[in-house]
């Protein structure tokens, strides 16, 4: 049963508890992002889960092995259900935050890693230094690395995840941002799902923004996405 996490693109705690007390319990996923965290600090996790919702802290680290090793372990301990890493700081980068999330057993931190930032083109891959190679084909190959290397899981967008599902293995998680309900205005996403296409493409969990935060009623926004995710599965 894919679940859906409701990003927290606001500027304070305060804004966050308001809009999740709106929400109320159509939703029980949220997602607190660099924007917040930078702001807020891990008070705003705490107060997340202090009403009893999932926190996933979407920071994409990216360091040495031990930093991000003892970061997870920080996530870990604040109780956050799932947070990111880049794929690309390699095998043992992985491996670190793999193994500090499993210190906490089943109910701590899932890891799910980005591959290549939905802003990147080839030509940005190229001034990086991965030649030959198309955004889908380098997609694929961390999606591979990070899996192998102990990742619970991908963000990938709603186009990618499709062909990834089918790939790699059975309960790998994949996290979509990118979906729109038909009929709800796009903003600056452009390439985007509706909430049932994502889950008949295996996505399990979907990260919605704009759709619910800016509905005039939050909370029947959030339901009616979660009734084409229930239709589709
Ligand atoms: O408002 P909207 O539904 O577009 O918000 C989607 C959320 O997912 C935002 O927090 C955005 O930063 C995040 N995101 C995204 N596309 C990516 C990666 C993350 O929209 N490729």
């Amino acid at each position: 049963m894919a679940e859906m996490i409701v990003a927290l693109d606001v500027q304070t705690r305060q804004e966050a508890v308001e809009r999740i007390r709106t929400i109320g319990d159509a939703v029980g996923f949220y997602k607190i992002g660099l924007e917040l965290f930078t702001a807020e600090g891990p008070d705003v996790v705490k107060a997340v889960k202090d009403l009893g919702k999932k926190v996933f802290l979407d920071l994409k680290f990216h360091d040495i092995p031990r930093t991000v090793e003892r970061s997870v372990r920080s996530g870990g301990r604040l109780g956050v259900d799932l947070m990111t890493i880049h794929a690309s700081g390699g095998r043992a980068m992985i491996r670190a935050a793999a193994e500090a999330a499993a210190e906490f057993g089943a109910g701590g931190p899932r890891i799910v890693a980005v591959t290549v930032l939905t802003s990147l083109d080839r030509s940005d891959l190229e001034d990086a230094g991965v030649v030959g190679r198309t955004p889908a084909e380098q997609v694929l190959a961390l999606a591979r690395l990070a899996t192998d290397s102990g990742a619970h899981g991908l963000v990938c967008s709603p186009m990618e995840v499709g062909s990834l599902s089918r790939t790699l293995k059975a309960g790998t998680i994949f996290v979509t941002p990118g979906v729109r309900p038909a009929g709800s205005a796009v903003g600056d996403q452009k390439r985007i799902a509706t909430p049932a296409d994502a889950v008949r493409d295996g996505s399990t969990h979907l990260v919605v923004g704009r759709p619910v935060l800016a509905a005039p009623d939050p909370a029947a926004a959030a339901r009616a996405i979660l009734a084409e995710m229930a239709s589709a599965q």
